[in-house]
């Protein structure tokens, strides 16, 4: 039996445990990485094809509702030839099903929980909730933490789409398990689309590629190796591509348009090509950004998504491109962590439409219109380790618990326009921080202007080493929302808190209002 630091904490332990020395000592002298699988055993970069997850398909669509039904699901994958290794699927795919929807049309996504009533190899209950990251939810269909579907239950979202193109993804939120749940496969890309995007002449289609990256520890028997440690995160020493360690690619003589997301539960990359050729970052978290930027390297971090533009069309057929990771500061890094994968330039004929970067992309996009000059308030967010526990403005997620669920951190007015401002004053360690339900503008960084990358609508921010970031924000929708950081070994321990959005005409609805309901009782979708 293993204690988590929440049962430490109830038991009083924690406390003793943080100054006690010889305590230490043992935990270090046992760390759990000391049992990972030989390097000799893992495979060699660039030797497994490159593969993107299915596509998910409707049960039934009508005037204007897409239905999805969904069942997560124990799977056995080879993820590290020679080897099966237990994970926790979406419809027995990790990285789960892409759905993808235009904008308008509404989701409606039963999600059954068909996992064991134990987790395969670290025996908690998995209890699940599924958040659609990117989306403006009603609060709740957001994956609230708390608003857990056990074993045997199941739930039924529903998506609005009302939001400009851009990249999403659903991954899980289950109070206190999110790391493991997401770690073992919980996690899938969502993509809208509309109109102005569609008649871009940006890759679509078979040119359009999702890359989900993750990293991953094995243990010799081939399960994924999850430990807390000093709960600081958790590093892999294998990274995936759509759940295939280091693939390799094809890539035709083109513009290629990869939708990157960092799945990762930790870990966060610097990407760059080894040719030291530009990309061009077209998109971020909340869609297009307003004009293509180039750029040779950028760094992101578990929960952001960028749109990259990578033209093969100067390389030679046989020649070889590799995406690169310079890792930032407090990574762990191992032998073949510093690269991702790799494109095969190809000599195949292709279509010439749609192999453009325009200059203007998005040139509506409210967010980004959005002035300083508006802001009603600034608030400022604190994130933080004190006594041993991850913390924002001195709270957690017990704090919200044990108020039940009414406790927030900030109560902007719908309709407001507000100036966030996140703080890290350590050097010891990176949070990503993101906010549910809006979409914000980066205004500066250290009193600096954002980098290139992120001058489009985020709703997930790098907080680095002893940075300051500043954002702007406007309030739409009503109800309680998490804010959290998106080291989701942090976010579970407890790292995590939410606000409220006000609205005169009455609160919103209640994250935990709609509860899951036992499979035997679900009406047909
Ligand atoms: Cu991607 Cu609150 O999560
Ligand atoms: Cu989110
Ligand atoms: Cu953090």
């Amino acid at each position: 039996m293993t204690l988590s630091r929440r049962d430490l904490l109830k038991a009083g332990v924690f406390a003793t445990a943080a100054t006690a020395l010889p305590l230490q000592r043992v935990v270090r002298a046992a760390s759990a990485y000391d049992s990972r699988m030989a390097a000799s055993k893992l495979p060699q970069p660039f030797t497994i094809p490159f593969a993107t997850p299915p596509v998910a398909r409707p049960v039934r669509t009508d005037a204007t509702t897409d239905y999805y039904s969904f069942t997560m699901t124990t799977a056995l994958a080879e993820l590290v030839p020679g080897y099966r290794t237990p994970l926790l699927s979406y419809q027995g795919s990790v990285p789960g099903p892409t759905v993808k929807v235009a904008q308008g049309r509404r989701v409606v996504a039963r999600h059954a929980n068909l996992l064991p009533a134990l987790h395969p190899t670290l025996k908690y209950e998995p209890w699940t909730s599924v958040h659609l990251h990117g989306s403006a939810s009603l609060p709740q269909y957001d994956g609230y933490a708390s608003d857990i579907t056990r074993p045997g239950q199941y739930k039924d979202y529903v998506y609005p789409n009302v939001q400009p193109a851009r990249t999403l993804w659903y991954h899980d939120h289950g109070v206190h398990h999110t790391a493991e749940n997401a770690y073992h496969g919980l996690a899938a890309q969502y993509h809208l689309f509309d109109p102005n995007e569609q008649a871009l002449p940006i890759p679509h289609g078979e040119f359009d590629v999702p890359l989900v990256l993750s990293d991953a520890v094995f243990k010799a028997n081939g399960e994924l190796l999850f430990t807390l440690e000093d709960e600081s995160g958790l590093w892999g020493d294998v990274l995936l591509v759509n759940g295939r360690p280091w693939p390799v690619m094809k890539v035709k003589r083109r513009k290629y348009r990869f939708r990157v997301l960092d799945a990762s539960i930790s870990r966060s990359y610097r990407l760059s090509l080894d040719t030291g050729d530009p990309m061009w970052i077209i998109g971020t978290d909340g869609g297009l950004m307003p004009a293509p930027q180039q750029v040779t390297s950028f760094r992101m971090l578990s929960g952001e998504r960028y749109e990259v533009v990578i033209d093969f069309s100067k390389y030679r057929a046989g020649q070889r491109v590799v995406l690169k990771n310079t890792s930032p500061k407090n990574n762990r890094d191992y032998p073949n962590t510093d690269r991702i994968m790799a494109f095969d330039v190809i000599a195949d004929s292709f279509g010439t439409a749609d192999n453009a970067i325009p200059d203007v992309l998005d040139p509506v996009s409210s967010v980004m219109a959005l002035r300083e000059s508006d802001a009603a308030r600034t608030r400022t967010f604190r994130f933080h380790r004190t006594n041993g526990e991850w913390k924002v403005n001195d709270t957690t997620w017990k704090d919200i618990e044990e108020s039940g669920y009414r406790k927030v951190s900030a109560d902007p007015r719908r309709g407001d326009t507000e100036i966030w401002e996140f703080q890290n004053n350590s050097g010891g360690w990176f949070h990503p921080v993101h906010v549910h339900l809006v979409d914000f503008r980066v205004l500066s960084r250290n009193g600096q202007a954002p980098f290139a990358h992120e001058l489009g609508p985020k709703d997930v921010i790098y907080l680095g080493e002893n940075e300051t970031v500043r954002v702007l924000v406007k309030f739409e929708g009503v109800g309680r929302y998490m804010i959290h950081c998106h080291n989701l070994v942090h976010e579970d321990h407890d790292m995590m808190t939410q606000f409220e959005v006000l609205d005169p005409n009455g609160p919103g609805d209640d994250p935990m209002g709609t509860p899951a309901r036992l499979l035997g009782q679900a009406p047909p979708l």
